[in-house]
């Protein structure tokens, strides 16, 4: 049988680690839930709302991103959010998803905590029943916020740690460096938490050093930056630190100039485990497929590359060694036939 790299993308099963599900948020839901909520957005058409996302660099994207959540009020919102994303990346042949959720963007409106969670967490559980995608729910902090103010909604959410898996850290990573969260990290860690941290996206290799010190984190979100440091390239590699990389998103958000720049296939032959990830889809072009296409054309990537990368997740996400073992059988089995 012979694949094209297309088909083989297509085919090989999947798991997403780096996923915000607010930027899921397609524009035609967006008008829906606008509509359906009697919510003012800025915007008088989906053409329209398109065309808003041109990006300069990380804040221009926010500013952007946390105003087109204010559509999103109900448990049902929050729900048909995260189903419509499960069912797009079922399309992908994604087997399981480790997704984040930003619970201050919604509570600083004045949206419950368990509202959020409820609908997210249902949805998840639906998505596993009919799509037989497994998951686990990783709650972000707002770097951008104090400290005090991830404590506090570090406090909202243990009472529902078994729905939790993890925490992360994500927002405006420059000026808001790891440090200033390793309290909050550590009473997370303390409650039985796992934690990762986006580190090294705009911010430098300090940032990523500061989360493997001071959070301790499983997993390095972006990090593409840590090229600048050559001894922490070799730490990231002895110790096997995943990186969840997200090739569209950064160039959208200028990280590069164009995907034939990124670094992403120096930071795989260097030995790092490199994941492959869509961040958020809708705002950047494009869901996880989409970004394993696109990169295997601008940089040339062979099939025993992307088995790799394909690999990697699995053996990056937060499953039991058993699972793991049985997805990397079932990704070496569709390249083995390829
Ligand atoms: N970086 C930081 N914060 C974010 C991102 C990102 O790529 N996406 C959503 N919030
Ligand atoms: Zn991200």
């Amino acid at each position: 049988m012979t694949m094209d790299f297309a088909e083989l993308i297509k085919e090989v099963p999947k798991a997403e680690l780096h996923l915000h599900i607010e930027g899921t948020l397609e524009p035609e839901l967006m008008m829906q839930l606008a509509k359906r909520n009697g919510i003012r957005i800025p915007y008088t058409s989906v053409e329209e709302i398109r065309q808003a996302y041109e990006f300069t660099d990380l804040q221009s994207f926010l500013d952007i991103y946390y105003a087109g959540a204010a559509v999103l009020q109900t448990q049902q919102d929050f729900h048909d959010l995260t189903y419509a994303y499960l069912e797009r990346a079922a399309a992908d042949n994604v087997r399981h998803v480790e997704i984040f959720f930003d619970p201050q963007t919604h509570t600083e409106r004045g949206i419950e905590f368990i509202t959020v969670l409820d609908g997210i967490h249902g949805a998840l559980e639906a998505g596993k029943a009919q799509l037989g995608i497994t998951f686990r729910l990783i709650m972000c902090f707002l770097r951008h916020l104090s400290a005090d103010e991830a404590m506090a909604t570090l406090d909202s959410a243990l009472p529902h740690k078994s729905r939790l898996h993890a925490v992360g850290l994500d927002s405006s990573e420059v000026g808001n460096p790891p440090s200033k969260f390793t309290g909050v990290f550590d009473r997370a860690r303390d409650a039985g938490l796992l934690t990762v941290a986006h580190a090294g996206e705009e911010g430098p290799p300090e940032y990523i050093r500061e989360a493997l010190d001071l959070l301790r984190v499983a997993r390095i979100d972006h990090g593409v930056r840590c090229l600048e440091d050559s001894a922490l390239v070799e730490r990231l590699v002895v110790e096997q630190i995943p990186l969840t990389v997200c090739p569209l998103s950064n160039v959208k958000l200028r990280v590069f100039d164009t995907l034939e720049q990124h670094n992403l296939r120096t930071l795989l032959d260097a030995g790092l485990c490199v994941t492959v990830n869509s961040d958020d889809p809708a705002y950047f072009g494009g869901y996880i497929g989409d970004n394993f296409l696109q990169v295997q054309q601008a940089l040339g990537l062979d099939a025993s590359r992307l088995q790799t990368l394909a690999r990697n997740a699995f053996t990056a996400s937060f499953l039991p060694q058993d699972d793991i073992a049985r997805h990397i059988s079932a990704v070496d089995a569709v390249f083995d036939s390829a």
